[in-house]
């Protein structure tokens, strides 16, 4: 699809955070609604071993429970409010599996689906986060509108041994490095995604230079938002997509 090829492509940070619960299918449809090309979203692992949406390793600060992740089977999950502590508008929202976002959402909307650190596992079993993501992109026929990224780069490795052909975007949050380069031309990686703290003219040559799009993250501010795409920017990762797209749309200020 073009999303991932617009320019400037603006990236939903688990959804539509700044006015929706983060990562409900609520914050997802929002972010759609005003016209985001790109979702981002965060994948972990429940005890039976279910991909789930969801930033923290804890339920505790997005729902009314308390506790690992990892600790809950899907259904313990599926019980608890995703929503109220939002606002008691949002009451009702649930923690939705990776699955039910694809369902939720326009087969032409980009997704960024991030694995998180806390769901890697040294060991690779036959169920690993990694084969989960991949199998499940294989079986939506995803690869032309998702891409794979995680500050855990093992994790990025087996998703590239698993799958040769899906966009992987390396995330870093320190200044980026030779090694994060090369890391990169490993994965034949699509992109970095850097902290937008971390972007100057200088980094931002060399990345483009070396053939990889580069995607800032978190970023509110519509001057940092310029600041990023007059240094050449692809696109960028921001909690309010209506407000980047309001200003990327803005004519020129005379
Ligand atoms: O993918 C960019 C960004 O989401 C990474 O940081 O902590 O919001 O998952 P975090
Ligand atoms: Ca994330």
């Amino acid at each position: 699809m073009e999303s991932f090829l617009s320019k400037p492509l603006i990236i939903a940070h688990r959804g539509f955070r700044a006015k929706y619960p983060e990562n409900t299918l609520a914050a997802f449809r929002a972010a759609e609604d005003a016209g985001a090309p790109a979702l981002e979203l965060d994948v972990t692992l429940t005890r039976d071993r279910r991909l789930v949406v969801i930033h923290d390793d804890t339920v505790d600060r997005t729902t009314d429970g308390n506790g690992l992740v990892a600790d809950f089977a899907l259904e313990e999950l599926k019980r608890l409010d995703a929503g109220a502590w939002f606002d008691p508008r949002f009451a009702g929202e649930r923690i939705p599996t990776l699955a039910e976002v694809f369902d939720a959402v326009g087969e032409d909307i980009g997704i960024n689906i991030e694995i998180k650190g806390g769901a890697f596992e040294p060991d690779f079993p036959p169920d690993a986060v990694e084969r989960q993501v991949t199998r499940l992109i294989s079986e939506r026929d995803a690869r032309r509108r998702v891409l794979v990224s995680s500050f855990e780069r093992e994790a990025l490795i087996r998703v590239r041994e698993l799958d040769a052909r899906c966009r992987i975007g390396v995330l870093t949050a320190d200044p980026v490095t030779e090694d994060d380069l090369a890391l990169c031309r490993r994965l034949d990686a699509f992109s970095l995604n850097p902290d937008h703290r971390n972007v100057d003219k200088a980094g931002m040559d060399r990345l483009r230079g070396a053939g990889f799009r580069v995607f800032p993250y978190t970023v509110n501010d519509p001057i940092e938002i310029e600041r990023l795409l007059s240094l050449g920017a692809d696109g960028v990762i921001t909690d309010d997509p209506a407000a980047a797209l309001q200003f990327h749309e803005k004519p020129e200020r005379i």
